[in-house]
Formats: C-alpha cells, sequence, structure tokens
C-alpha cells in the first residue's frame, strides 16, 4: 500500500485529494493544524491518518517523514486567500512561502526519493504578460499571495535542479466546488443566492464584477496532481481549463438557476475591491493534456449550478426538509 502525506488535508482540494488517494489503494496521512475545521473529512475521517503540524514552524515535519515514510507528499497548506494576503503578507509568506522550503528541507534530509507535490498558482500570472498562460510563461504576480507562491514555485524547481529530487510545482487556476472556503468569491455568490432564494438574505454586496478567471471543478483538478506525481520524469504543469468568464457572468448564471434577476439584489460595495486586481488569467492545459492524458470535465454552467444546489440543498437539510430544491445534483 503506498503511503501518501497531504497538508492541509481538510481544505478543499486537501479532501478531494484524500478521497482519490484512498480509491487508489494509498494509505493516506494528512496534516491539519490543532484549530482546523475537520467538517469535509467527515465522511470517510476514519480511513485517515491525521497529524497536527502547523507549517509556520514545522519542527516536527522531519518526525513524521521519517515515521510514516510516504512515497508521495501533495503540499497543499497555505494561507490560501489573495484577499486576506494584504493584511497578513508577512503571515502569508511564513506559511505559503517559507512552509514550502521546511517542507521541501525535511524531504531532502530524511528521503530525497520521496515524490513532491507543490500548489502553485495562477496568480502567479497577476498582470498577465501573454494570453493563454503556460509553464513558460513568466509571472508577475500582483497581491503578497502572488509574491509567496512564487517563492513556492521557484524553490520546488530549485531542490528538483539542485538535489536531483521528483518535485513538481502544478500551476492551477481556480478551481471550485461545494466545499470551497465561504471567502472565495464563487462559494460567497453561490451562498447568498441560495439565501436569497429562501428568503433568509436580501441582497448579495461584492467587490469587482469584471475580473475575469477560468474556473474549473475541483475533483477534476487533484487528478492532475496525483498523476504528475506517477509521470516518468518531474515537470511543472498549468492545470485549467481555458474557458473564461468574468465574476458578474458567474452571478448571472447563478440568479438564473434560481429564477432571480440578479440586478434587483447585487450591491457593489468598495470594501471587496483589491489594491491591485488580477484583471484576466487564461489557462492554456496543452502540456497536461499531452504528458498526462488529463482533462477537465466540468463545464463553467455545472460548476455554477453544483455549487448553488449543494446550498440550497444545505438549507433545506436545516428546515428538515429532503427532496432537492431545483435539480438532483450528483457532482458534490
Ligand atoms: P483551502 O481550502 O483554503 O485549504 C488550505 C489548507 O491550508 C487548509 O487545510 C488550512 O488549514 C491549511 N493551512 C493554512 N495555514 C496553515 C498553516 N499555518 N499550517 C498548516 N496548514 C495551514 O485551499 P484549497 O482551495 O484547498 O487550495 C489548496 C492549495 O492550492 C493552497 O495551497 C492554495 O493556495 C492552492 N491553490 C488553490 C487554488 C484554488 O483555486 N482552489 C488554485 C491554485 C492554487 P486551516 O483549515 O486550519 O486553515
Ligand atoms: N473573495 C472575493 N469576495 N472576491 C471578490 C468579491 C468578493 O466579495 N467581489 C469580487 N471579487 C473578485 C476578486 O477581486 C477576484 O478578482 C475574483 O473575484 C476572484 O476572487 P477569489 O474568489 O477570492 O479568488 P482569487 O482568484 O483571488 O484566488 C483564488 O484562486 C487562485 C488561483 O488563481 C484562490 O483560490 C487562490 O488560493 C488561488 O491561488
Amino acid at each position: 500500500m503506498p503511503v501518501a502525506l497531504i497538508t492541509g488535508i481538510n481544505g478543499q482540494d486537501g479532501s478531494y485529494l484524500a478521497e482519490e488517494l484512498l480509491r487508489l489503494g494509498y494509505d493516506v496521512h494528512g496534516t491539519h493544524r490543532p484549530q482546523s475545521d475537520l467538517g469535509l473529512l467527515s465522511s470517510f475521517r476514519d480511513q485517515l491518518n491525521l497529524h497536527q503540524i502547523d507549517l509556520g514552524c514545522g519542527e516536527e515535519i522531519e518526525q513524521l517523514l521519517t515515521a510514516i515514510q510516504p512515497r508521495e507528499v501533495y503540499n497543499l497548506a497555505a494561507q490560501s486567500s489573495v484577499g486576506k494576503s494584504w493584511d497578513e503578507p508577512v503571515e502569508t509568506g511564513n506559511i505559503t512561502a517559507i512552509g514550502t522550503a521546511r517542507l521541501l528541507e525535511a524531504i531532502r534530509q530524511v528521503d530525497k526519493s520521496i515524490r513532491f507535490y507543490q500548489a502553485s498558482s495562477s496568480e502567479m500570472f497577476g498582470k498577465v504578460i501573454e494570453t493563454p498562460q503556460t509553464e513558460l510563461t513568466p509571472f508577475w504576480p500582483r497581491s503578497p499571495y502572488g509574491v509567496a507562491k512564487v517563492y513556492g514555485h521557484f524553490i520546488t524547481v530549485n531542490y528538483r535542479e539542485s538535489y536531483d529530487m521528483f518535485a513538481c510545482s502544478g500551476i492551477l487556476f481556480n478551481h471550485e466546488s461545494p466545499r470551497r472556503g465561504s471567502a472565495f468569491v464563487t462559494s460567497k455568490i453561490a451562498r447568498t443566492v441560495a439565501e436569497i432564494k429562501s428568503g433568509s438574505a436580501n441582497e448579495l454586496r461584492l467587490g469587482n464584477l469584471q475580473a475575469k478567471r477560468d474556473w474549473g471543478f475541483a475533483g477534476d483538478f487533484v487528478k492532475a496532481m496525483w498523476k504528475m506525481l506517477q509521470a516518468d520524469q518531474p515537470r511543472d504543469y498549468v492545470i485549467g481549463t481555458g474557458d473564461v468568464h468574468c465574476v458578474g457572468e458567474f452571478v448571472e448564471c447563478a440568479f438564473d438557476y434560481v429564477g432571480l434577476d440578479w440586478r434587483k439584489f447585487v450591491v457593489i460595495d468598495p470594501k471587496f475591491f483589491r489594491p491591485a486586481e488580477v484583471d484576466v488569467v487564461t489557462a492554456d492545459p496543452t502540456r497536461a493534456k499531452e504528458d498526462l492524458d488529463w482533462q477537465p470535465k466540468y463545464s463553467f454552467e455545472q460548476i455554477v449550478t453544483m455549487m448553488v444546489e449543494a446550498e440550497l440543498q444545505k438549507i433545506q437539510n436545516a428546515q428538515g426538509q429532503t427532496q432537492p430544491s431545483v435539480i438532483n445534483n450528483k457532482a458534490a
């Protein structure tokens, strides 16, 4: 039974990846912080080995690697909110950037043959230099989070080149699901639209509706992480759909799904605008398609409806009802 370690196992991607690795027959270990909410793991927690580690200090990482001897390590833990990174730039650097170096160095000390996945981000492209973005597109990060991810990306490349380690960086574009953290715009839209539909909210306050993102489904994207670590050679990969929509389109699609006119409910609030914005990112995932035979399965419309439906279902469950409200969602 191969052993895998996932840092940030209780997050959106960690929970999907853990399920995928269990399905593939792995002995799955994961790290979380003492204060972490483990709700996303609740239905399969008994099949996991959980360990408490804060990547901000991480003195225990070497001990853990020595004890469990993983074949693969997936580094998903990060301060992952772009917006919050302006409020907490030092903490973001400590976890999202230096946390990656802590983990790589521990792997180098314990067992250089461990295969390593780094969760890089399309935020590194920031003020994009070319469109669409490939593995060769230069970076121009626009947030403390993006800057920290550039460090994480290049320290991964550097360990690969310096120590001949199997270290890969997946440059993932935005990916969403009903498990998305509540602060991200898609989750906020889906939740608030469901609340408006059920009468418990009457407005949706947002910032920049013009920003464009290449949104995919998280369940599809974690499969690419695993494929990267099964390849013959370690390489970096852009993972995205190539299909771009603005925040306003996400809003419109979500309100359309519940039969409401978004213009009656959306309020533009300056407090949700960022000091510097990533206007548009567009993936060219050709390398992943050719090398890894990876492609996304879910469309933009399917993702929006899946998320709104899941929020409607949560509200109905809380009210003690059982029937799905609009359609029967099987994807989440
Ligand atoms: P997420 O749901 O926010 O999960 C992040 C995880 O990191 C959580 O388990 C969190 O634990 C953990 N974490 C935060 N600070 C930590 C610390 N000091 N020590 C240890 N763990 C800590 O994010 P996600 O959407 O699953 O994303 C997974 C990774 O992919 C992140 O690195 C993110 O930056 C990157 N990424 C995400 C996307 C996307 O669109 N989702 C795109 C590109 C890259 P707590 O619950 O305790 O906070
Ligand atoms: N969060 C949020 N809240 N964003 C808003 C809001 C709002 O009320 N209103 C408009 N937006 C806009 C943001 O300005 C941004 O342009 C866009 O919605 C998406 O914001 P987020 O959902 O917070 O995601 P992100 O693109 O900044 O970052 C996510 O994707 C990255 C990959 O490119 C995160 O998952 C990162 O961890 C990830 O690396």
